[in-house]
């Protein structure tokens, strides 16, 4: 972890602008600044989103030798067995999601949960910080905000997706926050240390 100034500076390795925006806005109270990265995301096939992380971060750690993170994510649905979890990328661009509210046609248990799974490697450090919030998937896709799944999940306590709650409401309930207050805790924890 470099500490110039007083601000701890970690790469994201991540090709998905929404994620970084996210990223910095829930990590802006904290003494932590992201960078981007030009270094692919190498993404192992796997049924874990944490090993999938893990690995990614391992890798790209291996090319760039600084301190960073990697965040590997995903929408579990409960009546599809988790489906499509690991896959949610190549399934939010293969039937998006109209197709996945129309392969929940006719199925009345309507719960899921999105999980983000975020590793950092700092040094000696090989953290792993998990964030979910459950919710449900909604009959049809509504709102406009966010990215991805957000026009087709509830939030738990909410009547209205992601994608109409907003940005806002969304950068303190969702599991990218949850899982990046863990690492921003855990960063604010740690004395100065050398990459
Ligand atoms: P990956 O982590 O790059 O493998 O991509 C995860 C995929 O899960 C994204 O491309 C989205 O389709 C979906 N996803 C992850 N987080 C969110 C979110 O906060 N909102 C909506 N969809 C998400």
């Amino acid at each position: 972890m470099s500490k110039k100034e007083g601000r701890i500076k970690l790469v994201f390795v991540t090709s998905n602008e929404h994620k970084i925006k996210e990223a910095m806005e829930i990590l802006g109270k904290w003494n932590i600044q992201l960078e981007g990265s030009h270094v692919t995301k190498i993404e192992v096939q796997d049924d874990c989103i944490e090993r999938i992380s893990r690995y990614a971060a391992i890798q790209a750690y291996n090319e760039i030798k600084k301190p960073l993170i990697v965040e590997d994510s995903g929408l579990f649905i409960k009546a599809l067995n988790g489906f499509p979890g690991p896959y949610s990328s190549y399934v939010q661009r293969k039937i998006g999601n109209d197709g996945i509210v129309k392969l929940m046609e006719n199925i009345s248990d309507r719960r899921a949960y999105f999980k983000a799974s975020l590793t950092c490697i700092c040094g000696q450090y090989v953290k792993t910080f998990n964030g979910i919030v459950h919710g449900s998937i909604s009959e049809e896709p509504r709102g406009r905000e966010g990215f991805g799944f957000d026009p087709i999940f509830i939030p738990e306590g909410y009547d209205r997706t992601m994608a109409e709650l907003g940005e806002r409401i969304k950068n303190t309930i969702s599991h990218r926050y949850r899982a990046f207050t863990q690492l921003a805790e855990w960063v604010s924890r740690q004395k100065p240390l050398k990459p």
